[in-house]
């Protein structure tokens, strides 16, 4: 999973036109038994420190690696709760049954089922990707079902998408997400700080797959995050795709599905934010924030005037 495969593997990638809605039919089925676990309230147990997960986690991924195997035999499965299936197959997918967890053990509406499949060629190089073919990102609170073919676009419940028209970051609205593992050493605090001012606001949702959908369909301008895994990013990053938009790490280099770095955008903002997190790695231009004790002493002297 590192360097993408060259283009020509992506002629033997061509995927049957009936996976795609077999696809859609799993993560809807997966999606309403979210739905269920969600109405009934579910106790939440701890994976970390803050790193949550729920019997809705794993009953949702089994369903799913149940109805995989029965539609797609062959198929690899490489899920977040711990599916490590056929992972010799020349097809992969990367899943993620309930994206945006903490959301749903506190009762707050966002979260979703994400597959995404990968087709990895038998003449692969060691620690390559293979060519991602197919993505499906489903919310059963909307009823919003984004979906993605290699070559065929992308689409919000069967209508085609496109990213956003924004050329300038002055003019777009960001989302990112912080990471519930090793929070203590992500300095996503400062990039935070410094898209917010340069921008009409920074969105923190709590679930990437749909920030990745959002960014295909043109709510978001642009999406960043640190230390994303596959089953976070794989269907997304076909959406973004062929949705027109750009995705890569945050020196610009092309994205592979263990990266550590996640930016995606609409394309045309793009290259305005490689050069600001170039400045922000450097240190250049960095607005300082004002310390509590700052504020607590203007505080004590505008009091003082009173
Ligand atoms: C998390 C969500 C969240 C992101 C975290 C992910 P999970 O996935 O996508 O938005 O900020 O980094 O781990 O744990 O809810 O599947
Ligand atoms: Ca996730
Ligand atoms: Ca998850």
């Amino acid at each position: 999973m590192t360097e993408r495969a060259e283009p020509a593997a992506a002629a033997d990638s061509a995927v049957d036109p009936a996976l795609l809605p077999k696809a859609q039919e799993i993560a809807r089925e997966a999606g309403a038994r979210l739905r269920e676990f969600y109405a009934q309230g579910v106790e939440t147990e701890y994976k970390g420190d803050v790193d949550l997960v729920t019997v809705a986690d794993r009953t949702v991924e089994k369903l799913i690696r149940t109805r995989l195997a029965e539609a797609f035999p062959d198929h690899g499965i490489y899920g977040e709760e711990g599916t490590r299936d056929r992972m010799e197959g020349a097809f992969r997918w990367y899943v993620d049954p309930l994206d945006g967890t903490t959301n749903f053990a506190h009762g707050f509406p966002q979260f979703c089922v994400s597959m995404g499949l990968e087709h990895r060629p038998a003449d692969l190089t060691d620690g390559c990707d293979g060519t991602l073919v197919a993505g499906v990102i489903y919310d059963p609170l909307r009823d919003e079902i984004f979906t993605a073919e290699r070559g065929g676009g992308a689409r919000l419940n069967g209508k085609p998408i496109h990213v956003s028209r924004t050329a300038h970051l002055g003019e777009a609205l960001l989302a990112t997400g912080f990471p519930s593992r090793k929070r203590h050493t992500s300095p996503n605090i400062h990039y935070y700080h410094e898209f917010t001012l340069r921008s009409h606001g920074v969105r923190r949702a709590g679930s990437a797959a749909l920030d990745l959908a959002y960014v295909a369909c043109g709510r978001l301008d642009a999406f960043w995050e640190f230390n994303l895994n596959p089953w976070d990013t794989a269907a997304g990053l076909l959406l973004i795709e062929e949705s027109g938009g750009r995705i890569t790490d945050f020196a610009g280099k092309p994205y592979r599905l263990d990266s550590r770095e996640t930016l995606a955008s609409n394309g045309p903002l793009h290259d305005e934010l490689l050069g600001l997190f170039a400045d922000l790695l450097a240190g250049r231009d960095l607005a300082p924030i004002p310390t509590p004790q700052e504020y607590a002493r203007r505080r004590a002297e505008l009091r003082e005037k009173q």
